[in-house]
């Protein structure tokens, strides 16, 4: 067929209005896009053009009569047909790119996305958990589930060219395979309150080796550039407030001895615990860690609870967690 493949635009390279492709799909998208806009714009010249010859043209003179127009039956079927022709074919090409892109490959990446004013937050399927930065694996199909916990928001990576609203109270999704190693954003396209034009996320799209080591040693700290440098335990405590706050924590623990659901992490430190199961312990890291991984293994006498979700976050951010356990006294 051949208007099949006239039409079928994947070796066909555009560039100019749009950002630096990502995505196996973009370019799809791109000759979509840049079909619509020469054919407008092929448009817009002929019949502007048109229009001031005519004008020119057929100006009123001098001694001209006024006659009843001819039957023009023909020419008004030709103008609604010929368009109805051409917008077919421009659906046909954006509706497969669109179906092409709706469906995520084999065994893709499945990557939960809350949305809420006025920030995104990412949940990989170990469990762990980051606001603000996203860490795709080049060459592999990622499908993002989003919801959102308040209003509308709208998740746009340009680069990828993908884009959908998140809605409270359903699931919506993108999927796409990054095929360029890089950096890319995360905008907010729906209007969602003061701060909707700081509701942004970084995306960093890595080799597949270096997104398997990330999932493993977890985000490193913001506060110790260098990874590879001791970082101080004050710089640890300081990350380990914001990781307590960013995984709400302080929901259920207070940090000035009034009574909360979970434990005061007031004097937490050190303290000697007595235990539902009638053992007591010392907190220390090996309790700490156990307590954020199986919440549920040593609970604190006159604490029934089993609310708490298992973390599933790294040991580095578990070690700047207890670092600032230490600091609250
Ligand atoms: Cu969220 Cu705008």
């Amino acid at each position: 067929m051949m208007l099949g493949s006239f039409f079928d635009p994947s070796p066909m390279k555009w560039d100019g209005q749009m950002p630096e492709s990502m995505a196996v799909g973009a370019d799809h998208v791109d000759w979509v896009y840049y079909a619509i806009y020469y054919f407008s714009l092929f448009f817009q010249v002929v019949i502007t053009g048109l229009m001031f010859y005519f004008v020119w043209k057929y100006k009123r003179r001098k001694g001209d009569k006024l006659e009843t127009p001819p039957d023009l039956t023909r020419i008004e079927i030709l103008w609604t047909v010929l368009p109805l022709f051409f917008i077919v074919i421009l659906f046909h090409v954006g509706f497969k790119g669109y179906v092409k892109n709706a469906i995520a490959g084999d065994n893709p990446l499945e990557i939960r996305v809350r949305g809420k004013q006025w920030l995104w937050e990412f949940e990989y399927p170990n469990g762990m958990k980051e606001i603000g930065k996203l860490m795709i694996p080049v060459g592999r199909p990622v499908k993002m589930v989003m919801s959102s916990d308040d209003v509308i928001h709208s998740f746009f990576i340009p680069e990828f060219r993908v884009k959908k609203d998140v809605v409270p109270g359903m699931y919506s999704n993108v999927v796409f395979e990054a095929n360029k190693v890089g950096s890319a954003h995360v905008f907010c396209t729906e209007y969602c309150g003061t701060s909707h034009s700081g509701m942004l996320a970084d995306v960093k799209v890595v080799p597949v080796q270096e997104f398997d080591d990330y999932m493993k040693a977890g985000p490193s700290n913001p506060n110790c550039p260098d990874p590879n440098a001791a970082c101080p335990a004050d710089m640890k405590a300081k990350w380990g407030e914001a990781l307590f706050v960013q995984n709400a924590c302080v929901t259920c623990h207070s940090r000035d001895g009034s009574a909360s659901p979970g434990p005061t992490f007031k004097g937490v430190w050190g303290r000697h615990e007595a235990l539902q199961s009638g053992e007591a312990i010392d907190v220390d890291e090996n309790y700490v860690k156990e307590s954020i991984r199986k919440p549920q293994a040593k609970i604190v006498k006159g604490f029934t609870n089993a609310v708490m979700p298992a973390f599933t976050i790294s040991d580095r951010q578990i070690d700047a967690i207890t670092e600032y356990l230490k600091t609250i006294k």
